[in-house]
């Protein structure tokens, strides 16, 4: 089972996967570090050549490579992978999903201008942000087996809370 996690940018999916991965010893996968290797570009500059629509192709690619994996792994999805149903059935099938949320003022702070982030340029990121999280909620609701605040809270916080999660229901899961 791998431990999957969703959110808004800026809700610390890369930081608290990288702990998360750290502390477990288990591999730690970042789906737009997926579509980056693959494109040869970096996000930013795909959205700019090849539009959004090439990005979400790319990204529901590195969806799938990345859920696949053999090896125990701590998958970040891309904020907007789970407006497809496809990437969400696969994170699903994949494991344990956790969706990290954080209020609006926060999401601001952490994401700052927005630099090298396609959807908040050229903006307002935390008006930007607020309207992504009312039209992608229902997504991340469906798609998540936990949700767990990262408010301020540290990143080693936040990734004990995640993993803590994360064994209760390995426990339930095999029934015990
Ligand atoms: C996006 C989030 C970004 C990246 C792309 C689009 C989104 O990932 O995939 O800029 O649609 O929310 P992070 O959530 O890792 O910043």
């Amino acid at each position: 089972m791998h431990l999957v996690l969703v959110g808004l940018m800026g809700s610390g999916k890369s930081a608290v996967g990288r702990a998360c991965a750290a502390r477990r010893g288990w591999a730690f996968v970042d789906t737009d570090e997926l579509v980056e290797a693959a494109a040869g570009a970096s996000v930013a500059r795909l959205f700019a050549t090849r539009g959004e629509a090439a990005f979400r192709r790319l990204e529901g690619e590195a969806v799938a490579e990345a859920c696949s994996s053999e090896v125990p792994a701590v998958i970040a999805l891309g904020g907007g992978a789970v407006l497809s149903a496809e990437n969400r059935r696969r994170a699903k099938g994949a494991g344990f999903v956790v969706w990290l949320t954080a209020d609006a003022d926060t999401l601001g702070e952490r994401v700052g201008t927005g630099e090298g982030r396609p959807l908040l340029a050229g903006g307002n990121p935390g008006e930007t942000l607020r309207r992504l999280a009312r039209e992608r909620e229902a997504a991340y609701r469906e798609v998540a087996d936990a949700v767990v605040d990262t408010t301020g809270r540290s990143v080693e916080e936040v990734a004990e809370a995640v993993l803590r999660e994360f064994d209760r229901a390995v426990e339930a899961r095999a029934g015990r």
